[in-house]
């Protein structure tokens, strides 16, 4: 069902903030030295011991791929989406992407930020600064009656007015009680198209930008996806809530990074 009921609403948030507070809790870890397999265990220790959460990814197996291994997604430099952690350590200047998705009471909550293991470079802060707004260009435009080709559009525009590519692969998705239901939110396309979105349904929007070409390739471990031609990739992702006059961001916590400004500018 695309419409959530009052008490779905309330269960889908709490799995949402819960989700979002595990990358508040994990932020200070990422640090050059520390290995992205330590990173995942240590939220995969909160989550289950803290939180009484359950990680959603791990051995989590869609049609076609092997059982999931691990209770985080980290994606690394030019990984574009379900890198797994394990033995790689972090350097300096390495940027990757914490995938977050928690089950709580049996309601669903995704959210990916963006962190850097010590200063990033210049082009690589470009890169999640520019993916963090396509994110939120796309929040603007949800609201009751507004068309998924509108929050399509937006994140497209933005992203390649900024000179990078939109990958078109993987999409947002509805979320509940299931990981991925419906509707498919793709981050490309025309305003106006697709199907609208009504009040009372939830869904992630999760950009992945690349900073070269937006074609990809999928490594032997049945997982990990790299960009083809091993430009870096970056993505940012939040799971909201359609209200009748707007939206409510759902994985919200105490530090998670302020929207951009035009977003207050907005309101
Ligand atoms: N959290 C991802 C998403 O945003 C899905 C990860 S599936 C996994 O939809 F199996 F790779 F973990
Ligand atoms: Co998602
Ligand atoms: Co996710």
């Amino acid at each position: 069902m695309l419409l959530k009921t009052a008490d779905d609403v309330r269960g889908i948030r709490v799995a949402c903030k819960l989700a979002a507070e595990v990358l508040d809790y994990i932020a200070p870890f990422v640090e050059p030295g520390i290995t992205t397999g330590e990173l995942d265990r240590l939220c995969h220790e909160y989550m289950i011991n803290v939180q009484g959460t359950i990680p959603a990814t791990l051995h989590y197996a869609p049609p076609g791929h092997f059982p999931y291994p691990k209770a985080t997604c980290i994606s690394l430099n030019d990984v574009v989406c379900h890198g797994i952690p394990g033995a790689k350590i972090l350097k300096k200047g390495d940027i990757l992407n914490i995938d977050v998705t928690v089950i709580k009471d049996g309601y669903f909550g995704d959210t990916s930020r963006m962190f850097f293991a010590g200063k990033p470079g210049i082009q690589a802060k470009r890169l999640s600064d520019i993916t963090y707004e396509c994110l939120w260009k796309g929040i603007l435009q949800v609201k009751h009656g507004a068309w998924l080709g509108d929050i399509a559009h937006a994140v497209q525009q933005h992203a390649e007015g900024a000179g990078y590519s939109v990958v078109r692969e993987f999409c947002g998705h509805g979320i509940g009680k299931a990981f991925h239901e419906e509707p498919q939110v793709l981050h490309y396309g025309s305003p106006g198209t697709l199907s609208q979105v009504w009040s009372g349904m939830v869904f992630t929007i999760e950009p992945m930008i690349n900073a070269g070409s937006r074609k990809i390739h999928g490594m032997n471990d049945g997982w990990t996806v790299k960009t083809k031609d091993r430009s870096l990739s970056a993505q940012w992702e939040h799971t909201v809530l359609v209200t009748d006059t707007g939206y409510e961001v759902l994985t919200v916590s105490p530090n998670m990074p302020h929207p951009p400004p035009f977003v207050a500018a907005n309101k």
